[in-house]
């Protein structure tokens, strides 16, 4: 009798996933997890065809760079392939250090705590900082990562719509000045590639005593001196008191990073589940990030050839007269408002040799279904000019 109501119990969980209707249609349509069978820089081999990668986050076109590729084996050939441990038990080594150490004085902060992923220093540079009881305002289009920080933070929450400071001033008005409060933002907005309003919402922040919290994934490496990101590119990085953000885009490797005042990432250290519980992060994939630190204050080309292919790329996208959704920076969405539309608008590229991301709702707002694109430095005249052909075969398609 006991067994079978065990039994039963276990079949619903593994009917569910027999049953997930978003999971049959991306086993039916395969618009998704494609295996490139090989690559070099912005080219990649696609069952068997030559394509154009136009969907990485490689921005500065760093991952083939071959300091990068040298200090990857470096790191491995010195430190092994893994620390195979946690920072606060055995896994923490002298490149740990000296790469949050290296980045922590870019960015112009104290300290500065690494890890595996973006996602994780995300999670954790929320979940840490709030606390039940708290209040959290949030944007409305935040990345998944810091939506689930807000959820195990256990504060509560109220969303503003999306980049808009005066409905966070509006909603800041019910709000007493006694409650705790944490204001979490992006620098630039993954799908959108929006910018951050950052000087009208961290003033409105300030007046109303919020602890504020920016993602700077899509800025670091994009926006501001040598690519210091969006609190750099507005001259406010004090009023931010968590940056967070990836290392697996501009830095062309994987991990992610939590910076502050000292005081604040040791109590991460102390009190972040995240950082406590998960190993540290591999020599190769420190050592990659610290080159292309390196290479992003020695090596100008980059920036200054990402921000013209952007200008281009933009220019070409509005002369077709495509929806970008106001985009201001090298994460470009082609939004075309429908999942059926996408689907053909993205086929028809893929058919002419330019590979891309579909995004639909709910991954974004309904009507804002959209192709994501984002330009690298590393995108060649060459490379442009195929997108351009592929980008006007597509809109003939609709
Ligand atoms: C805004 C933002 N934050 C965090 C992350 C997570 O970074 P990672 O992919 O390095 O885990 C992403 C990834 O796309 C992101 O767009």
């Amino acid at each position: 009798m006991a067994l079978s109501l065990f039994t039963k119990n276990k079949k619903a969980i593994i009917e569910r996933a027999q049953d997930d209707y978003a999971t049959k249609m991306r086993l039916k349509y395969k618009p998704y997890y494609h295996a490139v069978d090989s690559q070099q820089g912005t080219h990649i081999r696609l069952q068997g065809r030559d394509m154009v990668m136009l969907s990485s986050n490689d921005y500065l076109g760093l991952s083939f760079h071959p300091k990068v590729i040298e200090a990857c084996g470096a790191g491995a050939r010195t430190w092994g392939s893994s620390t195979t441990g946690a920072r606060i038990s055995n896994g923490t080594r002298a490149y740990h250090v000296d790469l949050e150490e290296k980045l922590a004085a870019f960015l112009g902060r104290e300290a500065c705590h690494i890890s595996v992923a973006g996602y994780v220093s995300c999670v954790s540079a929320v979940a840490t900082f709030a606390q039940k009881g708290d209040m959290i305002l949030a944007d409305k289009n935040l990345h998944s990562c810091l939506w689930d920080g807000v959820r195990l933070s256990m504060a509560s929450l109220e969303r503003f719509s999306h980049n808009n400071p005066e409905d966070l001033r509006q909603i800041l008005k019910n709000i007493p000045h006694s409650q705790t409060k944490m204001l979490v933002i992006e620098g630039v907005y993954s799908m959108e590639g929006h910018i951050c309003q950052l000087p009208e919402l961290a003033q409105i922040g300030e007046d109303a005593g919020c602890f504020t919290v920016l993602d700077d994934a899509h800025g670091f490496g994009v926006l501001g001196r040598q690519g210091r990101g969006t609190a750099d590119h507005f001259k406010l990085n004090d009023k931010v008191d968590i940056l967070c953000g990836s290392m697996s885009k501009s830095l062309a490797s994987t991990g992610g990073f939590v910076s502050g005042s000292r005081e604040l990432i040791e109590y991460l250290r102390t009190n972040s589940k995240q950082t406590l519980f998960s190993a540290a992060i591999s020599p190769s994939m420190a050592a990659a990030a610290s080159a292309s630190l390196d290479i992003m204050q020695t090596e100008p080309q980059h920036l200054e050839r990402l921000w013209r292919n952007t200008k281009r790329y933009r220019e070409m996208l509005k002369g077709l007269g495509l929806d970008t959704w106001g985009s201001e920076t090298p994460a470009v969405p082609i939004v075309l408002g429908s999942k059926e539309l996408v689907y053909r608008f993205w086929q028809a590229l893929l058919e002419k040799g330019v590979f891309t991301v579909m995004s639909i709702a709910p991954a974004v707002p309904p009507g804002k279904d959209l192709i994501r694109t984002a330009v690298s430095a590393l995108h060649s005249d060459e490379d442009l000019e195929k997108i351009a052909a592929a980008m006007a075969y597509a809109v003939k398609q609709m």
